[in-house]
C-alpha cells in the first residue's frame, strides 16, 4: 500500500518535471545583440566573431547575423562562399536549414543579403509564416550576434532598436568617439530601453583601453542619462590582422594573444552583467528573442 502510493507521487513528480520542462522550452528566448558602431572600419565584424567563438567555446549556442547590408564580410573573413543568405528565405525560395552555415567551433553563421524591407512589403500571411520559422532559432540559440553597419542610418538603428541587446564599438580616436557618442545619442531619442554595452577596440595599451571606456560611460551616463556597461577593450595587436590575412579568427589561431585575452575578459562580462552567469544579487535579465526581433523590424519598416 505505502509502496504504490511513493510509486504515485514519483510518477506526479516526474509529470510535473516534463511539464515544466516544456513549458520552460516554449519560453526560450534567445539573447539578440546588435554589435554597432558610429564609424565604419572600428572592429564590429572582428568583435562579432571572435566573441562569438569564445562563447560557444563556454558552451553556448550561438549563431551569428551578418547583417552590414552595405559591407557584409564575415564571409570574408572566414573563406568561405555562401551559396544563400536571409534574402532567399525571405523570398520564400529557401528555407531556415538552408541558409544556415556551420562555421568554426560550432558556431552558426546566416550570410547577410538585402531584402529586410521586402520583408515588411510581404502579404501578412507570408511574415506570420516567416516569422513562425525565424522563431525556431529561439529554441536552439543562447545568443544571435547581429553584425551591423555603421552610424545613425535607417538601416543600423532598426537593427539597433530590435534587439536585446547593444554593443557600441569604437576606437580611441576623437572622430570615432564622437561617432559613437551620436549612436548613443540616438539611442537616448529613441527612448531605447534595452542594454547597452561598450567596447573599446585598438587600444595601444591597457590604460588607454580602460580610461577611453570609463569617459565614454562617464559622458554618456552625464549628458544623455544613459547606463551604459563598459564591457571592455581589445588592443591593437598583430594577431588580428593576421587572423584577418589567413580569414580564421584570431582567438582560434592565436588564443595566447593579447587580443585573445582580452575577448574573454570581454566574453566573461557580458555573461556576467546580462544575467546569464548568474552572480550574488544579480538577476537574470530575460531577453525577448529572435521572433520579436524580427517582428520590432517588421513593424518599424511598416
Ligand atoms: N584589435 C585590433 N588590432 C589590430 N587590427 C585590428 C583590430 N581590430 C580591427 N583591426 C583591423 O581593422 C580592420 C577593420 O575591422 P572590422 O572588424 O572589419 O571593422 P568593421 O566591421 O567595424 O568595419 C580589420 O581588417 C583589421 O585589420
Ligand atoms: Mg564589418
Amino acid at each position: 500500500m505505502k509502496d504504490q502510493a511513493a510509486r504515485l507521487r514519483e510518477m506526479a513528480y516526474q509529470v510535473r518535471q516534463q511539464i515544466e520542462n516544456e513549458l520552460r522550452q516554449q519560453n526560450r528566448h534567445a539573447r539578440v545583440i546588435a554589435i554597432s558602431s558610429g564609424k565604419g572600419g572600428v572592429g564590429k565584424s572582428t568583435l562579432a566573431l571572435n566573441l562569438a567563438l569564445n562563447l560557444s567555446s563556454q558552451g553556448k549556442k550561438v549563431l551569428l547575423l551578418d547583417a552590414d547590408m552595405g559591407m557584409a564580410n564575415l564571409d570574408i573573413m572566414l573563406g568561405i562562399v555562401p551559396k544563400y543568405n536571409l534574402f532567399h528565405l525571405i523570398q520564400g525560395k529557401k528555407n531556415l536549414d538552408d541558409i544556415i552555415i556551420a562555421g568554426p567551433q560550432g558556431v552558426s553563421i546566416i550570410p547577410g543579403g538585402s531584402g529586410i524591407q521586402e520583408m515588411a512589403d510581404l502579404p501578412a500571411e507570408d511574415i506570420k509564416r516567416l516569422l513562425a520559422e525565424l522563431g525556431r532559432l529561439d529554441y536552439y540559440y543562447d545568443y544571435m550576434l547581429l553584425d551591423t553597419g555603421a552610424g545613425i542610418s535607417q538601416n543600423v538603428t532598426t537593427f539597433l532598436l530590435a534587439a536585446d541587446d547593444a554593443i557600441i564599438v569604437t576606437s580611441p580616436e576623437p572622430t570615432a568617439l564622437t561617432d559613437a557618442y551620436g549612436v548613443l545619442k540616438s539611442m537616448h531619442r529613441s527612448s531605447y530601453t534595452g542594454g547597452i554595452y561598450l567596447v573599446v577596440n585598438r587600444a595601444n595599451d591597457d590604460s588607454e583601453g580602460i580610461f577611453v571606456g570609463e569617459k565614454l560611460k562617464m559622458v554618456a551616463q552625464k549628458y544623455l542619462d544613459l547606463e551604459v556597461v563598459n564591457l571592455g577593450y581589445i588592443i591593437n595587436d598583430s594577431a588580428v590582422m593576421e587572423g584577418i590575412r589567413r580569414q580564421q579568427p584570431f582567438v582560434e589561431i592565436y588564443p595566447h594573444s593579447r587580443a585573445a585575452r582580452n575577448i574573454a575578459h570581454i566574453a566573461r562580462h557580458l555573461l556576467e552583467s546580462s544575467g546569464d552567469i548568474l552572480l550574488t544579487g544579480t538577476q537574470e535579465i530575460r531577453p525577448n528573442g529572435v521572433r520579436n526581433f524580427f517582428r520590432r523590424i517588421v513593424n518599424s519598416l511598416k
